[in-house]
């Protein structure tokens, strides 16, 4: 979730109205990974909602995801749609995440956690196969399928997304 999108849920949570007491009075828990928490108390200051009224809990995955051996002797092929229909095509290594490969080479695309928890970084599989690395299995997906791109390896020569 991107701050114009938690904005919006705060806003439609107090129908559209942020008056001096709701900013004043509301108490707020956060709760989810240190990148997330960081952008959600970035918006909740920006709203002017009370500092003293937001509380935090740290949330770490119990363990991360096993790491792969990156081979830059191998490459993948990576076609990326934006919601806008803005589309970049790049190439990343084996073993690197599709998020790593594009983050890499100074392509921004959407996540915050990394670690396949808070859906950010979610696209739409349109064209190839992919890994999807979690923390207790791997799930192969295909076309049609939503992936998580943090922990998302390239199978196949070539991988297309759409960010819906
Ligand atoms: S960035 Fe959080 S699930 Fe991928």
């Amino acid at each position: 979730m991107g701050n114009a999108l938690f904005e919006k849920v705060l806003l439609q949570t107090f129908a559209g109205r942020l008056t001096r007491n709701i900013l004043s009075n509301t108490q707020i828990y956060l709760c989810a990974p240190v990148a997330l928490m960081r952008m959600a108390q970035m918006t909740l200051g920006m709203l002017d909602f009370s500092k003293e009224n937001i509380h935090q809990e740290t949330f770490i995955p119990e363990r991360q995801q096993p790491l792969r051996t990156i081979d830059p002797s191998q490459t993948h092929h990576i076609v990326v749609t934006s919601p806008a229909g803005a589309r970049t095509e790049f190439d990343i290594f084996a073993g690197e995440t599709i998020l790593n490969g594009a983050l890499r080479q100074g392509i921004d695309l959407p996540y915050t956690c990394k670690t396949g928890v808070c859906l950010s970084c979610l696209a739409r599989c349109v064209r190839g196969v992919l890994e999807i690395q979690f923390v207790e299995q791997t799930r192969r997906e295909g076309p049609g399928a939503l992936v998580n791109t943090c922990i998302g390896y390239a199978v196949s020569p070539e991988v297309e997304l759409v960010y819906e």
